[in-house]
């Protein structure tokens, strides 16, 4: 693979990745959120690390790293920018589990190329995190469903 192809998606993900940090940091902000506090930020600091480990990769293949706004306003992910605005649960957890499915596919595509064995192994062990993010927010879903009917009952 030319290295100003793997420069390219490496970029990719570093910008889904540094969205991913600021939604979670606006997830954070979330009163309705606070059961899920530690989890949530548990993954806004594995996104926080993939862009650092990402940007240094880039860099090290001779790449640009592009600006990297430091307010939220989303490079890649669709339906980021209303995300500030959503308050209830339900769709705020849709979104992130929206958002966690496309940085996975993005991941899983990396992951099928032809890539040099360092950044190979930053794919894998950064694609096993967002598995376990995307786990961690259907778990969070159903769990909001069960509680939810538990309430009512
Ligand atoms: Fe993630």
């Amino acid at each position: 693979m030319e290295t100003t192809d793997i420069i390219s998606k490496l970029v990719s993900l570093l910008k889904l990745d540094v969205d991913a940090v600021h939604a979670y940091e606006q997830a954070l902000k979330k009163e309705d959120l606070e059961f899920l506090f530690h989890q949530l930020m548990e993954c806004r600091e594995d996104h926080f690390r993939h862009a650092l480990e990402l940007k240094s990769l880039i860099l090290k293949y001779g790449g640009d790293v592009p600006k990297l706004p430091a307010e939220f306003e989303g490079f890649m992910i669709q339906g980021f920018a209303e995300f500030k605005e959503l308050t209830d649960l339900d769709s705020i957890l849709n979104t992130i589990k929206k958002n966690e499915m496309v940085t996975n596919s993005t991941y899983d595509n990396v992951f099928e190329m032809d890539l040099p064995s360092e950044v190979y192994e930053l794919i894998v062990r950064n694609r096993e995190e967002e598995r376990q993010h995307l786990k961690f927010i259907e778990y969070a879903l159903i769990n909001r469903n069960l509680s939810h009917v538990k309430t009512a009952a």
